[in-house]
């Protein structure tokens, strides 16, 4: 990866992902894309940035000539709550900005990292351990588009030898741009009202076990992954990875140790809970850790401490 294309550059990875690439590739090797511009992000700011639709296949391709782009991590996509919400838009740009994404990557000859996520399981998936290869059959239109995804970008691999990789995020916690309405964000709400109510109501019930991880892996798990030696790769879309699962007592338990009289209770949405009860309680990570060293450094502990620390510096929870 020399000059890298980011789509969703404004969204919960993106924001994140494009300062350490700037940081670590050089700040012209890095185009940021996103539908929205943010005047005063530092996405914006810091370095290249473009605006782009990713359902407009022609911008797409002239932006990505214009920097002579080797890579491009498509982000843009609709998560599975809001997803429901509206799922002929969902399947429209995931699907429709997937395809784009594939073809000017078979255009330009890059390199393509698109995430897939444990919405690609349902019920019928084994619960514990979930294997890497098993019955993917979801229930929202976010996991149909991810199977979809896969697929797809498998396809365009042993078709056109498109080098398309990818891995299944679990629920990502992080403290700089909040999630766009996914499933798993109530383990990153729970932080903003520990510190700034001391009281959260969870969503998601008690006992619903989730894959979760910090920001800092997921992105080093996207690096290590793009980077990695593709003969090396058995898999390519998508890898299992994890670094932790809990329920809502337990992350709430951690919460306490640092902040002893927050108060933690229940407001179950039963939408987001049956999405979460089709998925997996714990993935089976053993093929990324083979094929390309998949690792990660945070546990809940570890990250609950970062995560409470990092927010007290952006100054949340004071004067709320
Ligand atoms: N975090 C995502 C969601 O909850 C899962 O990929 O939708």
């Amino acid at each position: 990866m020399k000059k890298v294309l980011i789509t969703g550059a404004l969204g919960q990875i993106g924001s994140e992902l494009t300062s350490k690439l700037r940081n670590e590739y050089g700040i012209n090797n890095v185009i940021a894309t996103d539908i929205r511009y943010i005047e005063n992000s530092e996405v914006a700011k810091d370095g290249i940035f473009e605006t782009l639709d990713v359902m407009d296949i022609d911008s797409m391709a002239l932006i990505a000539k214009k920097y002579n782009v080797d890579t491009i991590i498509h982000l843009a996509s609709l998560l599975s709550a809001v997803g429901e919400q509206n799922p002929q838009f969902a399947w429209k740009l995931n699907m429709g900005g997937l395809t784009n994404v594939l073809e000017v990557c078979k255009e330009l000859n890059c390199k393509l990292f698109t995430p897939s996520s444990i919405a690609a399981f349902g019920a019928s998936s084994p619960k514990d351990l979930t294997p890497q290869d098993t019955i993917q059959r979801p229930s929202t239109m976010y996991g149909v588009t991810k199977v979809a995804g896969e697929l797809l970008c498998d396809y365009y691999f042993n078709k056109y030898g498109v080098d398309t990789r990818g891995v299944r995020f679990p629920g990502l916690i992080s403290y700089v741009t909040p999630p766009g309405g996914g499933t798993t964000d109530y383990a990153v709400d729970i932080y903003y009202e520990a510190l700034k109510n001391k009281k959260y109501d969870s969503f998601i019930a008690k006992g619903t076990k989730m894959d979760m991880m910090y920001m800092p892996d997921a992105l080093a798990a996207i690096v290590d992954l793009i980077e990695a030696d593709g003969s090396k790769l058995i898999h390519r879309n998508a890898f299992n990875i994890t670094a932790m699962n809990f329920d809502p007592e337990e992350i709430s338990a951690e919460i306490k140790k640092h902040i002893p009289d927050f108060e933690f209770g229940y407001n179950v949405d039963p939408v987001r809970q049956a999405i979460a009860e089709s998925w997996p309680n714990s993935l089976d990570a053993s093929c990324a850790v083979n094929e390309w060293g998949f690792k990660f450094e945070y546990d809940l502990a570890k990250m609950t401490k970062d995560m409470l620390e990092k927010l007290k510096s952006k100054g949340i929870g004071i004067n709320n």
